[in-house]
């Protein structure tokens, strides 16, 4: 798509598409034609290649449905937004699991669909600069893949994602399983109500049950007041349980409880309260094992699975290391002011030959460090690390890059700004765009010294 993204306007209300027309207009890079209903619109996009499609749902002669179906079967790839009544959102629905982009609700603010189209027209720019071997590279919400493996989980998440099922997405480490969750609710009718990650790894079990469901003043030592737990903050939303292999045994119990029909006490309340909220789990975990080993229910795991999605390790999907490793590319040297432009086609081969035991998230810190190591405008072989590039010593550096943060990568840029200005601790924060002083500590706390 390039600056002059195409709009169409569909509605049968003139008022509405001059409206809309008005809005859209301020963005000059714009071109916008408008119909009145769905077959006004096919017949215009025979001459009118439309990138962005923005149509009302209910119209006489052809609706916004059959007109999705219609652009479907002709294997149209313009996003398609739909504006929609409140009582509406069934169809809004439909639309969405036919292919649809999204959809806004009537009354809304203009500047809320000026905002989606930004987005649209944003995301394709980037994606425009970035193509690989001529095809058009696919994201989905902050999913980014254009593998089959990838667009099918994209449909999965589209056809599933209104309804009310508890998923379950299993996928080793670093595969996108958060982002996955992230997905189904956004794509839901739950979106704008809460999203809410709790790690079932990251506590004790009493205190994991408190965390979940919340406890009455005195319940336990401690208990000084009343607390709502997770899933009661939820409410009408979705909770993300992460890690769902590690939880202990007599949690286990009460989340199957609470799954079969949503009701639950608070820890020493006696009240049923009965809620509202999706469930969506993860584990990279095999959980048929951990049922076979006795360290998870059955009954529980079927509970849970009623929809699975499986997040494909990296190395099962080689085509999109360059599609990935150019947009964290991006990503790290506008972070980080640094002007790479690109990856050289030896340091490229090397990324699609590893293995990627950390998947998504080690190919963002591998690319996050070599964008503050590298000297070149592009990044090379070595600036990559030795387990990538076992011809050498990575650049100095050979890191726990598996680590979810990248807690080094402002040691590494401190470093390095100080050599290159030959330790002169004035020059160095000034480039750095911080003060002196708070160079000094810096260096201090990661312990960085001038060679001696
Ligand atoms: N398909 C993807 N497109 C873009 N970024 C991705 C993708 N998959 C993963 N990432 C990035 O990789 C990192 C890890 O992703 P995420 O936390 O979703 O993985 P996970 O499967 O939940 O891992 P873990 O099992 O360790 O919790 C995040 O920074 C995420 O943004
Ligand atoms: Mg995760």
């Amino acid at each position: 798509m390039n600056p002059k993204a195409n709009l169409l306007i569909i509605d049968d209300e003139k008022p509405i598409r001059e409206l809309l027309r008005d809005v859209m207009a301020n963005d000059r890079f714009v071109r916008i034609e408008t119909a009145e209903n769905g077959r006004d619109a096919l017949d215009k996009l025979k001459g009118f290649p439309a990138d962005i499609i923005v149509s009302d749902i209910m119209m006489p002669e052809m609706n916004g449905l059959e007109l999705m179906k219609n652009l479907r079967a002709a294997n149209s790839d313009a996003y398609v937004l739909f504006i929609t009544g409140y009582g509406n959102i069934t169809n809004a629905v439909e639309a969405m699991k036919l292919g649809a982009y999204d959809y806004i609700t009537k009354p809304f603010d203009p500047s809320d669909l000026r905002t989606k189209i930004q987005r649209i027209i944003k995301r394709e720019m980037f994606f425009e600069d970035n193509k690989t071997d001529g095809n058009i590279c696919h994201s989905f919400e902050n999913l980014i893949g254009q593998n089959k493996v990838m667009v099918d989980i994209y449909k999965t998440i589209n056809h599933i994602a209104p309804s009310n099922a508890t998923v379950l997405i299993t996928g080793e480490s670093g595969t996108g399983k958060e982002l996955i969750a992230e997905a189904i609710h956004h794509r839901s009718l739950r979106k704008g109500k809460p999203f809410i990650k709790f790690n079932c790894a990251s506590l004790t079990e009493g205190l994991i049950n408190s965390e979940l469901f919340g406890h009455e003043k005195g319940a336990f030592t401690g208990a000084i007041k009343q607390k709502k737990g997770i899933f009661e903050l939820a409410d009408k939303g979705t909770v993300f349980l992460d890690e769902i292999g590690d939880v202990p045994p007599s949690v286990q119990i009460s989340l199957l409880r609470f799954l079969e029909d949503r009701t639950f006490k608070r820890i020493g309340g006696n009240q049923i309260l009965k809620l509202d909220c999706r469930v969506i789990c993860a584990t990279n975990k095999v959980i048929p094992d951990l049922v076979k080993n006795g360290s998870f229910r059955e009954d529980l795991y079927y509970r849970i699975k009623v929809i699975t999605i499986n997040a494909p390790p990296l190395r099962e999907r080689r085509s999109d290391i360059p599609l990935l490793a150019n947009y964290f590319l991006k990503k790290y040297s506008d972070e980080n002011k640094r002007r790479i432009s690109r990856i050289s086609p030896s340091g490229m081969d090397m990324l699609i030959a590893y293995s990627w035991p950390g998947n998504v998230r080690e190919l963002a810190n591998v690319i996050g460090h070599g964008v503050l190591i590298c000297n070149k405008e592009e990044i090379t072989p070595a600036c990559l690390p030795s387990e990538i590039n076992p011809g050498c010593n990575g650049g100095g550096f050979s890191l726990t890059l598996r680590s979810r943060s990248i807690p080094l990568a402002e040691s590494i840029l401190v470093k390095k700004v100080l050599e290159e200005n030959n330790w002169n601790y004035k020059k160095a924060a000034k480039d750095l765009d911080i003060a002196r002083n708070t160079l000094y500590s810096k260096t201090k706390r990661y312990g960085i010294k001038k060679p001696q």
